[in-house]
């Protein structure tokens, strides 16, 4: 009897099953890469060399972001402080904890601390900081909750669909520039009359705002928004220069 099936179809099912395979496998990442890409930075917490615990330094001693990122309101990055900064309290304060032997290493040696860096936006995005925080937005907006971060981990997937979904309604996350470094800020906190006083009120804002007993973010946000002119890049090169 002939054989029905050439010689070399009898590794056909093993091809198909392999090829299968792959396809899934390439499917599955590819989808895995474009989905998610976003999200797996949310909750990057590398190790430090010294576990800095923002909590401790910023809510208990009462220390502003900028006494450290001193550059974030006045340049494009912001920066880590020196290990001078530190020492100003732990040539006294902790002096023998042993978690602050790098610190005092670093003091001896002139070898700067090294840090691993958390948030990094790609080469091809224009990325800075002072535009943001002297423009109502908060820390807060973009790295979470900082104040209560024992150690800081990367808390915002700052992906572009992420920077876009501000940049077409800030008015959901603005708030007064005096309340940047407060992390814990809320908008039904805000003294309702001083805030009118100082901000107004939208042009198309019915009633006397001064009079509410509270206002929301949206309210907050119209405000500022109107009142500053806020109007973030939409357009490809605003980020892509
Ligand atoms: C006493 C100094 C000090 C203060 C005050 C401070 N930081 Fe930091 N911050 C550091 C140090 C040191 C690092 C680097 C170590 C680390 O990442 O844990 C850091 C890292 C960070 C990072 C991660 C940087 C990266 O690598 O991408 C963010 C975000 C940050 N701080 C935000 C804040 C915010 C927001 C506040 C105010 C609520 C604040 N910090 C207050 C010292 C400080
Ligand atoms: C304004 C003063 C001040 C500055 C500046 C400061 N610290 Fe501290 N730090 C303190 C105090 C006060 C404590 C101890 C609080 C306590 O005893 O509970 C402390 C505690 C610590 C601890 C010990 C936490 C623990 O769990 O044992 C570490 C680590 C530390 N600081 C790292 C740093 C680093 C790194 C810097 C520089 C980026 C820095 N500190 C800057 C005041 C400061
Ligand atoms: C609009 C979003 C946004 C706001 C608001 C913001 N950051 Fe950032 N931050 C970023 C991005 C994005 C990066 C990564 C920057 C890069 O790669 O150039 C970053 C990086 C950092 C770094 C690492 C050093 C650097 O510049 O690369 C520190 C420290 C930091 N931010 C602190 C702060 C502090 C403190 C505040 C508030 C005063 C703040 N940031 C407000 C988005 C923001
Ligand atoms: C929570 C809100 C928010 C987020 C998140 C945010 N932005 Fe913005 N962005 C703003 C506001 C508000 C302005 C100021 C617009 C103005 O001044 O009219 C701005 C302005 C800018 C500008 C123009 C600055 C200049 O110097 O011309 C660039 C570029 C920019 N953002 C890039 C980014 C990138 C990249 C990201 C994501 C990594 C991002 N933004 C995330 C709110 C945000
Ligand atoms: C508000 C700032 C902003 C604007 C406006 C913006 N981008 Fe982006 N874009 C980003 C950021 C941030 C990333 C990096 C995302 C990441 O690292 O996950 C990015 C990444 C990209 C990438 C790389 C692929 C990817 O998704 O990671 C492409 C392609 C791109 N942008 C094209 C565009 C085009 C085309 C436009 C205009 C329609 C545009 N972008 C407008 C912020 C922006």
């Amino acid at each position: 009897m002939a054989n029905f099936f050439p010689r070399w179809s009898n590794w056909l099912p093993l091809k198909i099953s392999i090829c299968g395979t792959f396809i899934v496998c390439g499917l599955t990442a590819g989808t895995w890469y474009y989905i998610t890409p976003k999200y797996t930075r949310v909750g990057y917490q590398p190790i430090q060399p010294v576990p800095f615990p923002h909590d401790l330094h910023v809510s208990q001693l009462g220390m502003d972001c900028r006494y450290c990122h001193s550059f974030v309101d006045v340049a494009a990055a912001s920066n880590l402080p020196n290990t001078q900064t530190c020492m100003a309290c732990h040539t006294q304060v902790q002096k023998d904890n042993p978690k602050l032997e790098p610190v005092r290493a670093s003091w001896k040696t002139g070898q700067p601390i090294e840090w691993v860096q958390l948030h990094r936006t790609p080469d091809y995005v224009y990325y800075d900081h002072s535009a943001h925080v002297n423009r109502g937005i908060s820390c807060a907006n973009c790295h979470g909750p900082v104040n209560h971060m024992p150690v800081v981990y990367h808390a915002k997937p700052h992906s572009m669909a992420w920077c876009l979904e501000c940049h077409r309604h800030p008015e959901n996350f603005l708030r007064p520039e005096t309340q940047i470094t407060n992390l814990d800020w809320k908008p039904e906190q805000e003294n309702v009359a001083s805030f009118v006083a100082k901000y107004g009120q939208p042009a198309d804002a019915k009633d006397d705002w001064s009079k509410k007993q509270k206002l929301t973010q949206r309210e907050i946000g119209q405000t500022l928004k109107e009142r500053w002119n806020i109007q973030p890049p939409l357009n490809c090169q605003g980020c892509h220069r």
